[in-house]
């Protein structure tokens, strides 16, 4: 099932959202961030916890704060598969956990996700809605005794249902994610260890085991005393055939947000820092051992 967290989603729940600032380094939410917004709004009923970069919120404590005051988990893990958090995978947390196997993630379907849940309620609701609010699914109604032709719409459905094709390519990915994982860690490990010490430079915080993270993205944040300014480092990379990328401009500065429920950078100054300096260097499982020396190699020279 395709999922995005985006105004579609917003605009049928019907309710405003309120948006977080994140914790500097990890561009996680946080449980006290939490904590405090859901005392100053006791009227909130869910919590969109998004493991940014492929590593995990706290969700021990995330979830003690919400169940506490009976207030539901939705996890965006686009970047989060396989990820760990005190033990148990991301899936096993929330009430309801969303993945993402756009083409750019950590496996793929070209498009396409998963939701998972415990609850048989959201569950049953999930699989009526991804498919015009029918009330059979597809494989039931061609499996099963009863008439294949007979359906009926009980809900205002989306067209959310994967493809067969693309499920196809799925299992066979999702065969290999933990192997993938552990090329991307090795990655990352020896950007960590070559970008230690770059004057104003700062690198991904990270709270847990390396083996606990997905290693979706690996950033570099440029402060304003680094050697380069972004702008001049992406140029530089561009001019080494170095591929980048910038992760993310933030919901409040894009013009939709922005506008509708009046954010402004004040608002999240770590986002805000993050997103001002934020460079993303290339990171992917077949990435070999020499393509991964000449990025950290080239980097250092521009930056030390
Ligand atoms: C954090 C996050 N959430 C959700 C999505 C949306 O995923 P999809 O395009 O599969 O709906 C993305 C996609 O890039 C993402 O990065």
């Amino acid at each position: 099932m395709t999922f995005t967290a985006s105004a579609e989603v917003i605009r049928y729940v019907g309710a405003d959202p309120v948006f977080l600032d994140v914790e500097e380094g990890s561009c996680l939410v946080t449980p006290s961030g939490i904590d405090e917004a859901l005392n100053r709004m006791p009227g909130i009923k869910a919590v969109v916890v998004v493991h940014f970069g492929g590593q995990a919120a706290d969700m021990p404590g995330i979830m003690k704060i919400c169940r506490a005051r009976g207030v539901s988990v939705i996890e965006d893990a686009a970047h989060a598969f396989p990820t760990r958090c005190a033990g148990r995978m991301i899936g096993e947390w929330g009430d309801v956990t969303c993945f993402s196997f756009d083409a750019n993630k950590t496996i793929t379907t070209g498009e396409g996700g998963m939701l998972v849940t415990n609850d048989e309620r959201i569950a049953k609701r999930a699989r009526t809605m991804r498919l015009h609010g029918i009330d059979r699914d597809i494989w039931n109604r061609f499996t099963s005794a009863s008439a294949s032709w007979e359906y009926d719409v009980v809900a205002p459905g989306f067209k959310y249902n994967l493809p067969d094709l693309a499920a196809a390519v799925g299992l066979a990915q999702l065969k290999r994610a933990h192997e993938y994982r552990e090329c991307r860690q090795k990655i990352a490990e020896k950007y960590l260890d070559g970008f230690r010490s770059l004057p104003d430079v700062s690198l991904p915080l990270v709270h847990g085991r390396g083996e606990d993270h997905a290693w979706h993205l690996f950033w570099l944040v440029l402060g304003p005393g680094a050697r380069l300014n972004r702008a001049a480092f992406i140029e530089a990379l561009s001019r080494h055939e170095i591929g980048y990328s910038v992760h993310y401009k933030p919901l409040h500065r894009m013009t939709y947000y922005k506008e509708t429920y009046s954010l402004s950078p004040e608002l999240f100054p770590n986002a805000e820092r993050h997103w001002k300096g934020c460079v993303s260097l290339p990171l992917f499982p077949t990435m070999s051992a020499e393509e991964n020396g000449f990025v950290v190699d080239t980097v250092r020279s521009l930056l030390s």
